[in-house]
């Protein structure tokens, strides 16, 4: 049985390949729209779009426009101005429902009490906001999986944070002092795990519209990757998603606390984990330290129609 999938996503081009991935192997209860690579407006814009593409009535809810407590920079420079590389695509005549997506991240919990899973793929602001109106969710709600951090410190945001904790580090807070046990897909991780760029280049040839529009709006992060030396194309949110499909594509992990650092002049928005377990906070967190890698490109390769 395909698992249910309530995905918290700030698209952002490879929140985009991770919802189609979603769409293909799982089933999407919502998307929760939270403001990060770009602004709220073009978030939630791009989301419709999306359901457009896959030709799917899936509930899209806006969420916070803004940071809990300071505001901060977007990745435009990475993603293009709309979030979606900037290809002037036609929008999308759909709209949002008129729930707050904290709200819909609640009363989804309860209809799919038990069975969920939440894929976090953006900045943590809709899902600590509903931590704070009902610290109860993580009960019903058996998996969360979050694709944030630095665990070692090599950020991608500033020296030492990654992009979706480091845009919204109060938020990260709550959610990792509240979640029991969280799955977590670090910037790191996503690094030792690119997607090769021939094989990308191949499965984007594809004769499908899935591969077509993704070809589209990701053709200016793979040039801005390629000419920033990568070894292949980093989908980090693709990468959570794989892991939240298909947990036994998981080879390694380390169960350890993690705490976010909110004052630090240089390492505001950095993930601090107990690597050697000297403080006394229990395990919060299951880091993921290596996947399958033929797996997890199958999994994209399968929701672009390159393979079936
Ligand atoms: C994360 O930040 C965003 O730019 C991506 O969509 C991903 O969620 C990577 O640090
Ligand atoms: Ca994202």
């Amino acid at each position: 049985m395909k698992p249910w999938l309530l995905i918290d996503t700030d698209p952002g081009v490879d929140d985009a390949l991770a919802i189609l991935m979603a769409h293909r192997h799982g089933r999407i209860a919502g998307l929760s729209i939270a403001a990060g690579n770009v602004g709220l407006d073009r978030t939630v814009a791009n989301a419709l779009k999306l359901c457009d593409v896959l030709g799917a009535d899936i509930p899209v809810f806006a969420g916070c426009p803004l940071p809990l407590v300071r505001a901060a920079a977007d990745a435009a420079h990475v993603h293009g101005a709309d979030g979606f590389g900037d290809t002037g695509y036609l929008p999308s005549r759909r709209i949002a429902a008129s729930e707050h997506a904290a709200l819909a991240m609640l009363r989804i919990s309860r209809e799919h009490a038990g069975e969920m899973t939440i894929v976090a793929l953006a900045p943590l602001t809709n899902l600590a906001l509903a931590l704070r109106l009902d610290p109860t969710l993580p009960q019903r709600v058996p998996r969360l999986v979050v694709m944030g951090g630095a665990v070692s410190g090599r950020g991608n945001t500033t020296l030492a944070a990654e992009f979706n904790v480091g845009f919204d580090p109060e938020a990260a807070a709550i959610v990792f002092g509240a979640w029991p046990r969280l799955e977590l897909v670090d910037w790191e991780l996503t690094v030792r795990h690119a997607l090769d760029f021939a094989r990308c280049e191949a499965w984007l040839a594809t004769d499908d519209p899935r591969a077509r529009f993704y070809a589209a709006i990701s053709r200016k992060v793979r040039s801005f990757s390629r000419a920033r030396g990568r070894t292949g194309l980093l989908a980090a949110d693709a990468l959570a998603m794989a892991v939240a499909l298909e947990p036994g594509l998981v080879t390694a992990g380390e169960e350890r606390h993690v705490a976010v650092e909110l004052d630090g002049t240089l390492t505001r928005g950095s993930t601090i984990v107990d690597w050697e377990r000297r403080g006394s906070a229990s395990a919060n967190a299951r880091i993921v330290m290596a996947v399958d890698q033929a797996r997890f490109e199958a999994l994209v390769a399968s929701a672009l129609g390159a393979i079936a």
